[in-house]
């Protein structure tokens, strides 16, 4: 799939799915390489879980690392994209070669099933669109899901929250403090390492948690 036709796909569902999709522009090649950046250095098989693959930037880029031994599942809540990933591992070589290696789920994260079963988590859901329960339920699976010692990458983008709170009205600029203080909490205790990515649209940080 061209750069091109991914930004027309993605741009399509940040209109008519402006609170899922989260973003305007898929993440780029830079950002996809910070978010694999800590399961490359795995020494073992791993089971890998990509949560909101979008039209599959970071995708390519997990897909790109795999070796024989790991399995990546891949879970997106929307059909659309699900289709379009779907097409992705039908007629892109390098996707093509990891069919058999990887599982699509049509579903919300919080619906996927088990405990402590993955080695890494890469996920790119936009955390500062949702109200803070949702984002407290997030953190929730992400933490049952993975195994101890496991490793969860997502990012956001740099400056974003105190940017929005100058923008929108008191109830929007309550909901984005407390999520700020709820989220300032978690990298506080969890965070090991944080990438920031300046070729990306808009500039991102990649953090890197590990909840043991
Ligand atoms: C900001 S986009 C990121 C897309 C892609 N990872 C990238 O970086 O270009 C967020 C993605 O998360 C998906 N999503 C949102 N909420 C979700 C949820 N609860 N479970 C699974 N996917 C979700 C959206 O449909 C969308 O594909």
């Amino acid at each position: 799939m061209s750069y091109l036709t991914e930004c027309r796909e993605f741009y399509g569902q940040f209109r008519q799915r402006y609170y899922t999709t989260g973003s305007i522009l898929p993440s780029s090649r830079a950002l996809a390489r910070a978010l694999v950046s800590e399961c490359r250095k795995r020494s073992r098989p791993a089971r890998v879980l990509e949560v909101g693959p979008g039209t599959g930037a970071v995708t390519a880029e997990i897909v790109r690392q795999l070796r024989a031994g790991d399995h990546l599942d891949i879970v997106e809540i929307n059909e659309h994209f699900v289709q379009v990933l779907e097409r992705r591992f039908e007629d892109e070589p390098l996707f093509r070669a990891r069919r058999d290696q990887a599982t699509l789920m049509h579903a919300p994260l919080q619906d996927v099933p088990g405990v402590g079963i993955y080695d890494f988590m890469i996920s790119g859901l936009p955390l500062n669109n949702f109200p803070v329960a949702l984002v407290r339920d997030i953190f929730r699976s992400y933490q049952r899901l993975l195994r101890p010692g496991g490793v969860l990458s997502y990012f956001e983008y740099l400056w974003i929250r105190p940017m929005k709170k100058t923008l929108v009205g008191a109830g929007e600029r309550q909901r984005l403090h407390v999520l700020t203080r709820f989220l300032e909490r978690k990298i506080a205790a969890a965070q090991f390492r944080e990438d920031w990515v300046f070729f990306n649209m808009p500039p991102a940080v990649a953090r890197h948690f590990r909840f043991d």
